[in-house]
């Protein structure tokens, strides 16, 4: 092989391998899916351990390519005589036998130490349990010791561990903050925990990351990470009750249809005492009543919309939350995400006589944004990761 065909095959080699492993990071370290840019001791652990195995596999790579390269070269045929055979050499299936069971080797020591590390769990008592359930397609947060639920959006404080239990309410989901910890499936019937912690207040993403139907794509959610004096207010948000309306306004007119047309399946009112534990017995009427017709039930499982007015998302993750996209969404939620069950199962979708005009429409959305603590501190978030 001449010169120039080695690096007529070299060069290309290396650009599309340098391509896809810059593809693979999202074009950029720091973009909101991106696992290297760690902020929390768990994404760091896994962040630390791919490029350990990562530049090993890449010294491997060019050490075998190399000798490939160079072998094809210098042992490329000259004449018509048969080379010296060397099967069954002792030496040599001796050395590429021991050899990659001694880097294997290198390889389980980090890789057994962060699976135990990350797999047991921090000391219950001195960490924030939530319980996140998976939905086709949105994801609900409770917080047992708290009593608060909400969805789309996890609160959890800097700097704190915690400890989320995860499960399924229908097929199997994944639970995934790539900045922040590792992912872990959403199983029906089965209770998985991750271990995650945060080590800088800010905005983070959280996606699906395991298939579960049409708009799995869609089914996103946020990690806002408070300071500890954050948390602490927001906590006390969730149980200060909504600004009140005048009567007669818009955003009261909202209200009514809201109650009239929505209210079965989306609660509105978990600030209230007692609230946490009604809510899941709803949730889970909910989910039956759905199980027992799945064509026709009047109800299905729905977010929890306390608070909503401060919520930054609407449709799991999907646009910014404000006038324009919320009445889009409750105008036709195929509009922003396909599939919902909100679209095949609300009557303000189904039946003729119950549909509703842009204006009224208008005057929910209205309504949802009016759904904030009333007070006059209102949270500030810092960065935007
Ligand atoms: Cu839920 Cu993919």
């Amino acid at each position: 092989m001449t010169k120039k065909k080695l690096k007529q095959i070299f060069f290309p080699l290396i650009n599309s391998f340098l391509f896809i492993f810059f593809i693979s990071c999202g074009f950029g370290f720091d973009s909101p899916l991106s696992t290297f840019d760690a902020q929390g001791p768990v994404a760091q652990l896994q962040k630390d351990l791919f490029l350990f195995v990562f530049w090993l596999a890449v010294i491997v790579f060019f050490l075998v390519e190399g000798a490939i390269l160079y072998a094809s070269y210098k042992y490329r045929q000259k004449d018509e005589k048969l080379p010296a055979q060397i099967h069954g050499n002792t030496k040599l299936e001796l050395m590429w036998t021991v050899l990659p069971s001694i880097i294997i080797a290198i390889i389980a020591v980090p890789t057994v130490m962060g699976i135990w590390k990350t797999q047991v769990m921090p000391d219950e008592d001195n960490s924030l349990i939530v319980d996140s359930i998976g939905h086709q397609w949105w994801f609900e947060f409770r917080y047992p010791q708290e009593e608060i639920v909400t969805a789309n959006e996890l609160h959890i404080p800097e700097n704190k561990d915690v400890i989320v239990n995860i499960e399924s309410q229908d097929v199997i989901h994944s639970f995934w903050i790539p900045k922040i910890a590792g992912k872990i499936d959403m199983v029906p019937n089965h209770q998985n925990k991750l271990w995650i912690k945060a080590d800088n207040p800010g905005i983070y993403y959280g996606q699906c990351a395991e298939f579960c139907g049409i708009a799995h794509a869609l089914m996103k959610f946020r990690v806002i990470v408070h300071t500890k004096e954050d948390f602490e207010k927001w906590k006390n948000d969730m149980r200060t009750p909504p600004v009140a309306l005048n009567p007669g306004s818009e955003e009261d007119e909202g209200r009514k249809l809201f109650i009239g047309n929505c209210s079965m399946c989306h609660t509105h009112d978990s600030y209230k005492k007692a609230a946490y534990h009604k809510e899941i017995q709803n949730q889970n009427i909910r989910w039956e009543e759905w199980k027992k017709d799945k064509e026709y039930s009047a109800i299905v499982s729905a977010p929890n919309l306390t608070h909503f007015g401060d919520r930054l998302t609407i449709g799991a993750g999907l646009k910014e939350n404000n006038l324009e996209t919320l009445s889009s969404w409750i105008e036709n939620p195929d509009n922003i995400k396909i599939g919902t069950r909100m679209k095949n199962h609300a009557a303000i979708y189904n039946s003729e006589d119950q549909f509703l005009t842009s204006n009224e429409i208008d005057q929910i959305a209205k309504y949802l944004l009016s759904l904030k603590p009333d007070k006059v501190n209102v949270i500030t978030y810092t960065n935007n990761n």
